[in-house]
């Protein structure tokens, strides 16, 4: 367990919300002596206090409801703003994501300016701060794509102009799937009859199918990232997509089939990795769907 989610705990209290999901609202602080562990959770905590001030600031929210889920890089909030509810995601440990390998996504990238280059792979404070904006600016561009293209994907609410979304690092504004009362579950946390795991499966495997046509692998493609509302499959989580540039493209794709086909055991669907693979590509060569206009 984090240290940010021990601190969550103590801190946060839990409301049953009435429908799949928990949200958490925030208690007082803890007075005292603190563990260092605390003080660590705490500099994430206050990094998400200050962006939620800047985007109340900015007009970008109007208002936070409360915590939805504290992952592992980043903590999801329920938020309204002038577009509706939102998904507010505030990465909160890019650093860690920065040091970690995160060479099989970046391989085979273009960096134009040479300077930010050599900041970047030089890993110099500078070079990781640009890093961690630039997997929060990869996933709005990601977004903003696939939304224009068609794909069953959030609504990006801030954008699409690099200008206007570069104002939110480190957070991601996106639309709410689900309602503010009970936001979608993923894939992984609902049980389905065999008839919804089988509409579920179609629609997962033609989303995977979605990304590949357009020259995409999703890089963590699995019921952990598939939201599940009102009968359709919506898919998230998308820094670390990967474009055929990179020379690990089929295996990060051939990776996507097989958590995929993995993930969908647990609703009693067992087409192994290989078959999986097989009819992405098959999906991917038919038409795709209708792109999306966006109004000014
Ligand atoms: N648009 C959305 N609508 C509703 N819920 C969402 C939305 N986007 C994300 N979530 C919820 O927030 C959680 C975290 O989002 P995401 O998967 O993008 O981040 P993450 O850093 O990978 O976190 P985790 O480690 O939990 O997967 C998701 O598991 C999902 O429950
Ligand atoms: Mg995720």
């Amino acid at each position: 367990m984090s240290p940010h989610t021990d601190w969550a705990d103590s801190d946060w209290a839990d409301f049953d919300a009435p429908g799949e999901q928990k949200l958490r609202r925030k208690r007082t602080k803890p007075q005292g002596r603190r563990k260092v562990a605390d003080l660590v959770a705490d500099d994430a905590d206050l990094v998400a206090d200050a962006t939620i001030r800047r985007l109340l600031d900015l007009g970008h929210l109007t208002r936070v409801i409360g915590e939805l889920k504290s992952g592992k890089e980043a903590t999801a909030y329920v938020a309204e703003g002038p577009r509706g509810t939102a998904l507010l995601k505030i990465y909160r440990d890019l650093q860690a994501r920065s040091f970690r390998n995160d060479a099989i996504y970046r391989a085979g990238q273009v960096i134009l300016d040479a300077r930010a280059r050599r900041a970047m792979e030089g890993r110099s404070r500078k070079g990781l701060a640009m890093l961690e904006e630039s997997w929060v600016l990869a996933e709005y561009a990601h977004l903003w794509r696939l939304w224009e293209a068609g794909l069953s994907v959030p609504e990006p609410l801030v954008g699409p102009r690099p200008i206007d979304y570069s104002e939110t690092v480190p957070a991601v504004l996106m639309r709410l799937i689900g309602t503010e009362a009970a936001p979608a579950p993923r894939l992984s946390d609902v049980r389905l009859t065999p008839e919804e795991a089988r509409k579920a499966w179609d629609q997962s495997v033609s989303g995977l199918a979605d990304l590949l046509r357009l020259g995409y692998a999703h890089g963590d493609y699995s019921t952990y990232n598939l939201l599940w509302w009102e009968d359709t499959v919506t898919i998230i989580d998308f820094p670390q997509l990967t474009t055929r540039q990179s020379p690990h493209f089929r295996e990060l794709l051939r990776r996507d089939a097989e958590s995929l086909s993995t993930s969908f055991r647990k609703h009693g669907l067992h087409l192994g990795a290989e078959a999986t693979l097989r009819e992405v590509q098959r999906r991917a060569l038919g038409p795709g769907p209708t792109p999306r206009v966006l109004l000014p």
